[in-house]
């Protein structure tokens, strides 16, 4: 029997001997929790993203049960309790809209309620920076759970993957090359399993930053979410996290400085997600560490892609975890000098501790780091006239002959825009101009829409064009890829340069000397700007509203300016 613990907040409920105590326990009696488990035991919060809404999420009230189980063998307290899921591929106009309100969601769920430490249940893209950052606001012992990715698609005797060969077919269908039936086969295909997009999009990037970060047990970024042992991990996580209430290791003694240097280089030795930038910033700075772009260009450099996955490569998640996982890559990057060994993770032991003996069973998936699978991937911050407060683009995604390169704009006001004349044969484009996307950043879509990644021009693809320079303030899915200039700040809604540029202006985009340039005249670019209006919110009330008025710019997390931060887990007053 667990020790009464004074120091415990949900002491501060549930050991109470007055009317409140009644309050408190009586109601929670009603499903039969006997007298004797509220004798001080660590009450777990297990912070669920379930739905029906979120595809990726739906097994998830069966690993929630696996981490109850590990948790009352460690002798705590379960309580789950779910918070707002994001699904990706349903929520309009883009989950990443709801991110923040999702972490507001998770943070006063943790701090009104009486939890001394929390499992974070997350898998789809932004239902784990929404948890985690949620949770490092509330700063208890934290522990998290990915759902894990789907099995590899099947199709036709190959392996299709999530998003990256959605991108890829619904180009071949607009060039003629596949037929509406195949293209609907492709469907019943690449989605045959429970769990989280299978190729390294910002999913599976997302548990592999939990994972690297230390949030997370050994394992966690790649055990697909059929496989039993998915379900070991779980029931480990609920064993671990009542040790670690009794430890007092809060999250914040996790997230540290070293951690978020970890991730990223983890982010590069796997080609991760785009996406990786604005939410690792985010995370950060909920915790009090001041992570800037410039962090992921210094960290990544001398970094290479270690992991022949899509979108960068030819394998899928599950082949990544047959191949030795996260942990394989990990110990490359530690024997390498490109890892701080001691970063505290969940389990107790430091990173190193966890990953130095990890074996690789299969080197066509994960290669060594002096043979690299593609040589310095790390995240390019490009900065300029056109991007003063930076943009990024991901080299190992891209086309290298087109790393650097000079062309005539052709602009897009915003997506609406692009849809209507995208198709049409009459739109002067060829394969050496810079497409150009507006409007699509924080404020201006609103939300950040994964648009970046701009579908070619039929006309050109049926000429075999298959990778053009383009550009905008949006986001891209972790799934795509092409030479694609993403997260342009300040954003065109925001009176950024991008919203001066027009059709015919020249544009130079330099990777290796890490710049973009619009090649207009300043006079003339301050002519264009007495022309320009602030927009307005798209609602005049509710969460767009609020949104809209505080959301920061991609560079800074884009989380809202009142969020950035931590006010810890203080015990509210009474509520009757
Ligand atoms: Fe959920 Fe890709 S749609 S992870």
């Amino acid at each position: 029997m667990a020790k009464k613990n004074p120091e415990l907040r949900s002491t501060k409920w549930f050991g109470r001997q007055d009317i409140y105590g009644f309050i408190y326990r009586s109601w929670v009696k009603n499903r039969g929790v006997p007298q004797d488990q509220f004798d001080g035991r660590p009450v777990i919060g297990i912070c669920n993203t379930w739905s029906e809404l979120t595809p990726c999420n739906t097994h998830f009230r069966t690993i929630a049960e696996h981490v109850r189980n590990g948790i009352l063998e460690a002798g705590g307290f379960p309580l789950e309790f779910p918070v707002m899921s994001l699904g990706e591929t349903l929520l309009r106009p883009t989950a990443m809209l709801y991110r923040n309100l999702a972490s507001m969601d998770v943070e006063e769920s943790i701090r009104g309620n009486p939890i001394d430490g929390v499992v974070l249940l997350m898998g789809c893209d932004k239902t784990t920076p929404s948890l985690v950052m949620g949770a490092a606001s509330a700063n208890l012992p934290t522990i998290g759970v990915s759902g894990g990715p789907m099995l590899s698609g099947k199709y036709r005797g190959t392996d299709i993957g999530s998003g990256t060969n959605v991108w890829s077919m619904s180009e071949d269908l607009r060039a003629g090359k596949i037929s509406l039936d195949e293209f609907h086969e492709a469907e019943s295909c690449m989605h045959r399993s429970h769990g989280h997009c299978m190729t390294m999009g910002t999913a599976s990037t997302m548990a592999s930053m939990v994972e690297a970060l230390g949030v997370g047990m050994p394992g966690n970024a790649a055990i697909p979410a059929v496989d039993a042992r998915r379900n070991v991990l779980a029931r480990a996580a609920g064993r671990r996290i009542v040790d670690l209430v009794r430890e007092k290791v809060t999250l914040s003694r996790v997230l540290t400085r070293a951690a978020f240097e970890n991730a990223i280089r983890v982010n590069a030795a796997i080609g991760g997600s785009t996406n990786a930038v604005i939410h690792l910033i985010a995370i950060a700075r909920r915790t009090g560490v001041d992570l800037k772009l410039e962090d992921f260009d210094r960290l990544g450099r001398g970094v290479h892609c270690l992991v022949n996955l899509m979108p960068s490569g030819q394998y899928l998640m599950e082949d990544f975890y047959y191949a030795g996982g996260l942990p394989a890559v990990i110990r490359e990057l530690g024997a390498n000098g490109l890892l701080h060994r001691n970063a505290l993770t969940v389990n107790g032991k430091s990173i190193w501790e966890n990953n130095k003996s990890a074996p690789c069973w299969n080197r066509k998936v994960i290669f060594p780091f002096r043979k690299p699978f593609k040589k310095n991937s790390g995240i390019a911050v490009l900065r300029g006239n056109l991007c003063p407060d930076g943009a990024i683009i991901k080299p190992s995604a891209a086309t290298p002959r087109l790393m650097k390169h000079k062309g005539r704009a052709v602009v897009f006001e915003n997506i609406e825009d692009f849809h209507r004349r995208i198709d049409d044969p009459r739109l002067v484009i060829d394969k050496s101009c810079v497409m150009v996307l507006k409007n699509c950043g924080p404020r201006g879509y609103p939300g950040m829409a994964e648009v970046g990644n701009m579908p070619l021009p039929p006309k050109l693809l049926k000429r075999g064009v298959t990778d053009m320079v383009r550009v905008s303030d949006a986001r891209m899915s972790g799934t795509a890829y092409g030479t694609v200039v993403l997260h342009v700040a300040p954003e065109a809604a925001a009176g950024g340069a991008l919203v001066l540029v027009e059709n015919g202006d020249a544009i130079e985009l330099d990777v290796a000397k890490r710049r973009l340039q619009l090649l207009v005249p300043e006079e003339e670019l301050a002519r264009r700007r007495e022309r320009w209006k602030q927009p307005q919110p798209p609602l005049d009330r509710g969460y767009w509203r609020l949104y809209f008025e505080h959301v920061l710019q991609a560079n800074d997390g884009a989380d809202l300016d009142f969020l950035v931060g931590k006010s810890g887990a203080f015990v509210p007053r009474d509520n009757h």
